[in-house]
């Protein structure tokens, strides 16, 4: 066939058609708004090149409401797989130019069939939602569309990782999508996702709020914690992407690949000597720490504007993917709250499932006491993080740097929950509670009795806390396997992570636990 037939002219002018989405005009609005267009957006994803697009040429087939003259080729949505940093990945890229990017029947299996392919493959599927939701036009057969999305995002979960960038609107049941996926990035400014917008909002409770309080990336990062990622612009939304991906490993059954850098893995740093403040009630950044012993100071926080006082992320250890867990003392001192325990127990669950081992960093006190905790769950949701890490059979490292107190001690990947090397630095205090507390409980009658209850109060606490406000009860019982020197705990935490390189657990058979959600 020569290149003049006319059969390859009319397939160059269809994959030109499907390549202009919605045409000039509608690009044109999208750059306007500072979006890039779906294929941009994959252009920037992919490595150059590698794109391997799947039904360019798929329509809608609604007739009504006059559609069957507004036929668009691909239908509203770019699907295809192409490499990341050398690795096969699945996206999906909603057009906003067609029909505001809204899900139609076609467009639906467009995606299915993505995810589909991605589920035999064994590789990431990546989202990057733009859309104004159901094809209104189409009804119950969008419906129908995103519960065959919904269906294949649960089967996929813990599969292969699911990351969804929202870089439009993402309205009504279409955020149940991305919220089922691993991670979500959303984008200042041009970004938000709710069940119903400002309008239906106004009549129902007559809250006057805009698009963005209701739902943009500052009230999913900070309050709901919906977006794990806030970032300025789409270009940033794709890094973050990427960034994230490179500590992924493809599917479940693989581990992640090996880290960029070139760090010393005896590397000892002699600050962390020193970081513990003297005054147990002072704090300290736990950043600072994890930063300090991790592999070329590179920690990829997720949730980092959402329950400060638990800090989590991924890291590289001797070139090995971990994901770390920190109390944060800055933040009420560390405390375990309802928000700070969901977002552990899901970074727990999600390490878990793709093979990533767990480092905890423990700095506790407890769980916050209090009304508003009681009321809102915390019995509910600090289980969760417990049931996350007792489930857990990846590697577990726990170095608790100070306090490990009460049920909080327990919870945080304790050698009791199957921890694999529990090790304290000498300013860690183990007990059930701090010492006022647990002098005012034991010596109650004494110290009502004592001619000087302040000064007995005192001495009490000194020695209750010279006797348990530190890691050798513990060390001695074999609760902890060493107590170690701070700045060493780069080189044991990756010497015991080549150790347990090969380790092998398993759960009881069963259909799935009963996490309580
Ligand atoms: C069909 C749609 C559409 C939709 C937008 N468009 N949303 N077409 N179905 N859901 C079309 C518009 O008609 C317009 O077409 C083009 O996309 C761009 O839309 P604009 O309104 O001009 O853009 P903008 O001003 O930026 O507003 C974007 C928007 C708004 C906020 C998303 O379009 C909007 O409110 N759309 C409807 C949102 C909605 O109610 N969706 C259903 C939610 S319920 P032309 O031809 O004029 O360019 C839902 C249920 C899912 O999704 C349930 C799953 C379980």
């Amino acid at each position: 066939m020569s290149t003049e037939d006319p059969r390859i002219e009319a397939l160059r002018e269809r994959r030109e058609a499907a390549e202009m989405g919605g045409g000039a005009a509608a690009i044109q609005r999208q750059h306007d708004r500072g979006k890039l267009t779906a294929r941009e957006r994959i252009d920037l994803f992919v490595d150059p090149g590698t794109f391997e697009e799947l039904d360019p040429f798929k329509i809608h087939r609604c007739r009504e409401f006059g559609m069957d003259k507004k036929v668009f080729p691909g239908d509203g949505v770019v699907t295809g797989f192409g490499r990341v940093d050398g690795r096969v990945t699945a996206v999906f890229a909603q057009d906003f130019t067609v029909f505001g990017g809204s899900l139609s029947g076609a467009n639906a299996e467009k995606v299915v069939k993505l995810m589909d392919m991605s589920m035999k493959i064994g590789c990431p599927i990546v989202g990057l939602n733009d859309s104004g939701g159901a094809r209104i036009q189409e009804g119950v057969v969008s419906l129908g569309g995103y519960a065959d999305i919904f269906l294949r995002n649960t089967l996929a979960s813990g599969v292969v990782p699911q990351l969804s960038a929202v870089l439009g609107p993402c309205a009504g049941g279409a955020v149940y999508s991305p919220a089922i996926t691993d991670f979500v990035i959303m984008v200042d400014g041009s970004s938000y996702m709710y069940v119903t917008g400002p309008n239906v909002v106004k009549t129902v409770t007559h809250e006057e709020v805009t698009h963005d309080e209701l739902g943009g990336a500052g009230a999913h990062s900070e309050k709901s914690g919906v977006a794990h990622f806030r970032v300025d612009d789409d270009a940033s939304a794709i890094a973050t992407l990427k960034r994230l991906l490179a500590y992924l490993p493809q599917n479940n059954t693989e581990n992640p690949p090996a880290g960029p850098g070139t760090d010393d893995p005896n590397r000892m740093d002699e600050r962390l000597n020193a970081i513990v403040p003297e005054d147990p009630n002072k704090p300290y950044d736990i950043r600072e720490v994890i930063q300090m012993v991790v592999d070329d100071g590179e920690f990829m926080e997720v949730h980092e504007h959402f329950a400060g006082n638990i800090v989590v992320g991924f890291a590289h250890l001797g070139g090995r993917t971990v994901g770390i867990i920190g109390n944060q003392p800055q933040v009420l001192a560390g405390c375990l709250d309802v928000d700070a325990s969901v977002k552990g127990a899901r970074f727990v669950r999600f390490c878990d499932c793709f093979n990533i081992p767990l480092v905890t960093f423990e700095d506790v006190p407890g769980f916050l006491p209090g009304t508003d905790q009681e009321w809102n769950g915390i019995i509910r949701n600090g289980a969760k993080l417990l049931y996350a890490y007792c489930e857990a059979t990846v590697p577990k490292l726990t170095v608790i740097t100070r306090k490990a107190y009460g049920g909080a001690y327990d919870v945080m990947s304790s050698k009791h929950i199957r921890g694999d090397w529990n090790v304290a630095w000498p300013s860690a205090e183990v007990a059930v509670m701090g010492h006022k507390g647990a002098v005012e409980i034991i010596f109650r009658k004494e110290i009502a009795a004592s001619d000087d209850p302040a000064a007995l109060q005192a001495k009490l606490e000194q020695e209750y806390r010279e006797q348990f406000a530190n890691p050798y009860v513990a060390a001695e019982r074999g609760y902890l396997d060493d107590v170690i020197e701070p700045k060493t705990t780069r080189p044991r935490l990756i010497s015991a992570l080549a150790l347990l390189e090969t380790k092998r657990d398993r759960n009881p058979p069963k259909k799935h636990g009963n996490i309580p959600l």
